[in-house]
Order: structure tokens, then C-alpha cells, then sequence
């Protein structure tokens, strides 16, 4: 198999798409982005990293900072996280505020942004929203054996002057007990953590530990690793979740602002950026584009 020529065929393929979905219009900061760009980064089992397109520009994770968050807490208080918050699909929207009347308060998994909310409001275990977002970003630097990443500020607060929903479940989960601290300091950090900005390069190299890459830095043990990966391959993609599973047969976080994480354990560690998105909120070309890579290197968990 040829790398670099296929993942110049993918940013090839991409830019002759002629629907780059479309990005997120409910954080102002996002809906300002160009949706007609690609960036795709790959690195392998040998620590040699291949990219195509635009790799060395910067793009906001957002939920894709959900697992990073996970494994920052599950290694700070490890299995009590899931007394409060579940590890089963949702079937919904990512913001989706129904189940959680119907479950009492308790999400029903890490990644939705009910669940990330009870994840990070853990992690924050009284401290102030400074030191568990240097916790967080100090687990990615760490991850990805590069300190130039860091929180976009105009990011966050546009998130924060117009992220009604969130604001909405954070209150919601105070009402059922579920959240320890004020909603106003979760939802600082959280919104913080969503506006880390990385390129495809920097999070490719950051998921090699979920991966389970030999030479990654040893941040997660292998059953967390294993774990984490399950989740994202479940619930990684909200209600699109089954999609991305049955089109890809790989787990993956996707984030609003277009970027797609993936792990091909023990293979590879995947990053695919295009900030337009699909109906279920997920980067439309990112996906397509990880469909084919699949598809023509044959990388699966199946
Ligand atoms: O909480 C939000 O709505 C955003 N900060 C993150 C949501 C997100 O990335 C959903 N992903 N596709």
C-alpha cells in the first residue's frame, strides 16, 4: 500500500466533492469557517506520520475533546464515573435533553454533551476550572509529545454567550443531583475544553495511546485504552453512530468543528478534518473520507 499517494487521493477526492455539508451555525465562531477545506493525518505503528491537505492548520476539536477529558478523569477517580453516567448509545441528537428525564439524570454515556458535562463537572471535583483545564491540556500536549496546543478564547466565549442548550442541561443535571459543582463552573470548563484548537497532525499523534501505538507515551492503561475505544466505536458519533461504525467498522470521536478522531488499534491513529457537516452534526467529507481509507487499506476491528 502506497500512504501518501492515497491520502493525497483522499484530499484530492475531497475537493472535488461537490457537497462539503455544512458547518456549524449555532457557535458564531463556527459558522464563520470556510466548509471547503481537507486536512487528513495518519500515523503508524513504526511513529512515521503521513498527511495530505491541510495538516498544519488549526481547527477546534470541540467534542473531540470529550475523550481526552474521559481519560483524564477515569485515570483521576476510575470507575465510580459510572454511577452517574451510562455507557449505552443514546439515539440522539448530541444536545438531546429527553432521555435524560426519562433516566433520572443520569446520561447515558461520556460523549454526549449531557454525559460530558457529568465528566467534566467530576474531573473539576471542586478545583477551579483553570486547573482542570491545564489538567486536560497538559494530557493532550502530553499525548501528543507537543506543547503548542492550546484554548481558543474567542471560541469559547462565543459558546458561552450563545450555548442555551448546554446551559439548559447543565441546570437540568443540578436538578437530578447529578453535578457536584456550580453549572456556571462546568460549563466554563467544558466550554474551554470544546474550543482547544489542534491541527490533523497534532491529533493524530494525540490519539496514538488510544490507539494503542507502541512508543506512544504511556498515559492510559490498556484496559481504559480498550474502553475508551468501545465507547467511541458505540457512541462516538451520537445518533450517527451506527452509520459511522457499519461505513468504517472503526471507532472514531467527531467534534462540530469538522475533525474526526480514529483508532485502528495497534495500526494506526487517524485525524481527518472538514468542518462542513452531515445531518447528524459530523464532518460529511471527514467521514466519506475514513469510509475510503478503510476501504482501501482494509484497516477494521472486525
Ligand atoms: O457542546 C457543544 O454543543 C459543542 N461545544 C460540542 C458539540 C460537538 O462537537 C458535537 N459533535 N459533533
Amino acid at each position: 500500500m502506497n500512504l501518501p499517494a492515497l491520502l493525497a487521493s483522499l484530499d484530492a477526492r475531497a475537493h472535488a466533492a461537490a457537497d462539503w455539508g455544512k458547518v456549524a451555525s449555532y457557535i458564531p465562531e463556527l459558522a464563520r469557517v470556510d466548509p471547503a477545506q481537507f486536512a487528513i493525518s495518519v500515523v503508524l505503528a513504526d511513529g512515521t506520520l503521513h498527511s495530505a491537505g491541510q495538516s498544519q492548520t488549526r481547527f477546534s476539536i470541540q467534542s473531540v475533546s470529550k475523550v481526552f477529558t474521559l481519560a483524564c478523569t477515569l485515570s483521576r477517580i476510575g470507575e465510580s464515573l459510572w454511577s452517574r453516567v451510562g455507557r449505552e448509545p443514546s439515539g440522539d441528537r448530541f444536545d438531546s435533553i429527553l432521555l435524560l428525564e426519562q433516566e433520572q439524570g443520569r446520561p447515558r454515556n461520556p460523549f454526549i454533551n449531557a454525559g460530558a458535562l457529568v465528566t467534566t463537572d467530576e474531573l473539576l471535583s471542586g478545583r477551579a476550572p483553570r486547573e482542570a483545564l491545564s489538567e486536560i491540556l497538559g494530557f493532550i500536549r502530553a499525548a501528543a509529545g507537543d506543547d503548542d496546543i492550546h484554548i481558543d478564547g474567542e471560541v469559547a466565549a462565543s459558546e458561552q454567550a450563545t450555548g442555551f442548550r448546554n446551559i439548559a442541561l447543565a441546570n437540568y443535571l443540578k436538578s437530578y443531583d447529578n453535578l457536584k459543582n456550580a453549572p456556571e463552573m462546568v460549563l466554563g470548563t467544558y466550554f474551554h475544553q470544546c474550543a482547544i484548537e489542534m491541527t490533523t497532525e497534532q491529533l493524530a499523534r494525540a490519539g496514538r495511546g488510544i490507539a494503542g501505538l507502541p512508543g506512544a507515551p504511556l498515559l492510559l492503561s490498556p484496559v481504559k485504552r480498550r474502553r475508551i475505544a468501545a465507547l467511541m466505536m458505540t457512541c462516538g458519533h451520537y445518533d450517527g453512530s451506527g452509520d459511522f461504525a457499519f461505513r468504517t467498522g472503526l471507532p472514531g470521536k467527531s467534534g462540530v468543528g469538522g475533525g474526526i478522531l480514529v483508532a485502528v488499534p495497534g495500526v494506526a491513529s487517524v485525524a481527518v478534518w472538514s468542518p462542513g457537516l452531515n445531518a447528524w452534526g459530523n464532518s460529511k467529507v471527514g467521514t466519506e473520507a475514513i469510509e475510503q481509507l478503510a476501504h482501501e487499506t482494509g484497516w477494521s476491528v472486525f
